[in-house]
């Protein structure tokens, strides 16, 4: 498998999925929901998707693809070639905003990552990595991260996980939030973990992502030593949703030991 080329491939097939996205502001927008009321959906993520899997297909069609909007294949095992895809991440930005949201892919084989994309859209910045050859921001290498001590961190967290809930213990939360130097939250998670690998935050933590919001992340995580797991320390499960921890290696194992302790639902008596 020439990795180079599936490389080229990818970029080209990124940038030209963000030129129409651009382009898709003159048009009509069509916003449904899924999940729930705030669970939102747009022609263009299912077009985006759409625009990948067609492309992949014509690459090689014994490549297998999971997306978030379903356009691709039921995927029960890591086997073999595996493109995973969020075609608009942060498609809430996308529709209130026009800005603030990522395309971001990961290719893997055999459940281990190769290629990673972050794609900034209206910035036009793409972060790529190579598994072992580094990782580049528009073409340009990027440097490993500097350590830091937790006091001196920015982290990104959804206000959604602050809020007492029972799954994560709030006290060491609201500890964590009062010592680090500040907190932010974006709204779209490849854009934290783009933020995370470039430096520009130190952390970022989430009870619930998806295989497609951080598989890109985490080929380019591993190629600037940023930390990726669980918040159980453990990888992160690619075929399922998974709680999500992200941060600068001077920093994850504090976290992780300090201020991040989840609470193990309860066992239902029979
Ligand atoms: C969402 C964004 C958001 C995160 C959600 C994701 P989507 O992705 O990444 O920041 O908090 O969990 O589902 O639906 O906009 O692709
Ligand atoms: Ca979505
Ligand atoms: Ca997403
Ligand atoms: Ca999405």
């Amino acid at each position: 498998m020439n990795l180079q080329k599936i490389n080229e491939f990818a970029i080209n097939t990124i940038l030209q999925a963000g030129r129409q996205i651009r382009e898709s502001f003159s048009k009509e927008l069509i916003i449904e929901t899924k999940a729930n009321a705030n669970d939102l959906v747009t022609n263009i993520d299912r077009k985006i998707e759409q625009y990948f899997v067609e492309k992949i297909k014509e690459l090689d069609p014994s490549h297998k693809i999971l997306g978030e909007e379903g356009m691709g294949d039921r995927i029960a095992t890591l086997d073999g070639p595996l493109w995973i895809i969020d075609p608009i991440d942060g498609t809430m930005n996308f529709i209130k905003q026009g800005r603030h949201f990522m395309i971001t892919v990961g290719f893997f084989v055999d459940g281990v990552g190769k290629l990673g994309y972050l794609y900034d859209v209206m910035r036009d910045e793409l972060i790529s990595a190579i598994q072992g050859e580094g990782a580049f921001l528009n073409r340009q290498p990027l440097k490993k991260l500097n350590p830091l001590t937790i006091e001196k961190a920015i982290i990104g967290i959804n206000s959604s996980w602050v809020i007492p809930n029972g799954k994560i213990n709030h006290e060491k939360l609201v500890k964590l939030i009062k010592t680090v130097r500040g907190t932010r939250s974006y709204g779209s998670a490849a854009m934290e973990i783009a933020l995370v690998v470039t430096g520009k935050l130190d952390a970022y933590l989430s009870m619930r992502l998806a295989p497609w919001d951080i598989a890109g992340g985490l080929v380019i995580a591993n190629e600037v030593g940023a930390v990726a797991t669980n918040l159980k320390g453990q990888p992160f499960n690619l075929l399922s949703q998974d709680t999500f921890l992200i941060a600068n290696p001077s920093i994850h194992q504090v976290l992780l030991d300090q201020y991040i302790e989840l609470i193990e639902e309860k066992q239902h008596s029979k």
